[in-house]
């Protein structure tokens, strides 16, 4: 089995490129899978530029999303060296199934953070609450019993909590315009967001695996903080757009 390359941004299959990778090659998992929320048909509000997803990497039968969740999750904790943090995002789509594989793999979930998007995109249908908060599920690479000494940068996140302990809850605005000058992606997180897990759950010079990588967010922030990473991405538009943001702070950086 070959190490994975550090600091590299892999264009394919994460299942696939994961399966040929070392136990315990990475300290830390950060990342933002599929969440089966797409729709073969989108809906479209003329006045606006509201869409619905309608991403082909997104569509999956209920028995085959389980089943690729459950292979990818179980990849990665291979990955993660013993008490490693791994941070899922998800949304109500897909967090109880995502839930649901870390309990049977009996891992320790430390939280689950809320993302609350005071600027989220608003209801078309008129018939449901506006969906204004993703999940990000918290485990330790261990069982429930043995789970120890993970990551957790307590006086950083209470400087982030503004000097009291930090809560659960954070209100972050949608992705801003200036983090998508080299292409969009229906799904980018904002920067602010990684960051806040990168300061928390890692510690510098770790190495962070993000195995749905989309336009690079984990690797940018975890650069730029003086952690090291490993990103996957399938469709070759997204890693192009990855590839520009990853370089941008390293051409900045040889200016300076
Ligand atoms: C939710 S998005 C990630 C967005 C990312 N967090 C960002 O800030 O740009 C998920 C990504 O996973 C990619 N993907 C889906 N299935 C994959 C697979 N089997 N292997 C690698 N990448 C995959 C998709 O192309 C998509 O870009």
């Amino acid at each position: 089995m070959n190490e994975p390359k550090v600091n590299e941004l892999y264009q394919g299959d994460c299942l696939e490129l994961m399966r040929g990778w070392p136990d315990h090659s990475f300290d830390h998992c950060i990342t933002d899978p599929p969440f089966n929320m797409s729709k073969k048909k989108g809906l479209g509000w003329a006045f606006s530029s509201h869409v619905t997803m309608q991403e082909q990497w997104d569509i999956f039968t209920d028995a085959g999303y389980l089943e690729f969740t459950a292979a990818w999750i179980r990849e990665v904790s291979r990955l993660v060296k013993p008490n490693g943090n791994t941070f899922i995002f998800g949304s109500y789509h897909n967090i109880y199934q995502i839930g649901h594989i870390l309990h049977q793999l009996d891992l320790r979930i430390i939280n689950s953070i809320i993302w609350f998007k005071p600027n989220a995109q608003p209801n078309i249908t008129g018939r449901t609450l506006t969906e204004s908060t993703e999940q990000i599920i918290w485990a330790c690479n261990n069982t429930r019993d043995k789970a120890k000494k993970w990551v957790f940068n307590y006086w950083v996140a209470k400087e982030l909590g503004n000097g009291r302990q930090l809560r659960n809850m954070w209100e972050l605005p949608y992705t801003p315009k200036s983090e998508k000058k080299y292409g969009k992606h229906p799904a980018q997180k904002p920067e602010a967001l990684l960051e806040r897990l990168i300061l928390i759950g890692t510690n510098e010079n770790d190495l962070i695996l993000d195995c749905f990588a989309g336009t690079g967010t984990t690797g940018v922030v975890a650069e730029r903080l003086g952690r090291r990473w490993v990103m996957v991405e399938k469709d070759p538009t997204y890693v192009e757009i990855a590839q520009r943001r990853i370089e941008h702070p390293r051409l900045s950086a040889k200016l300076i």
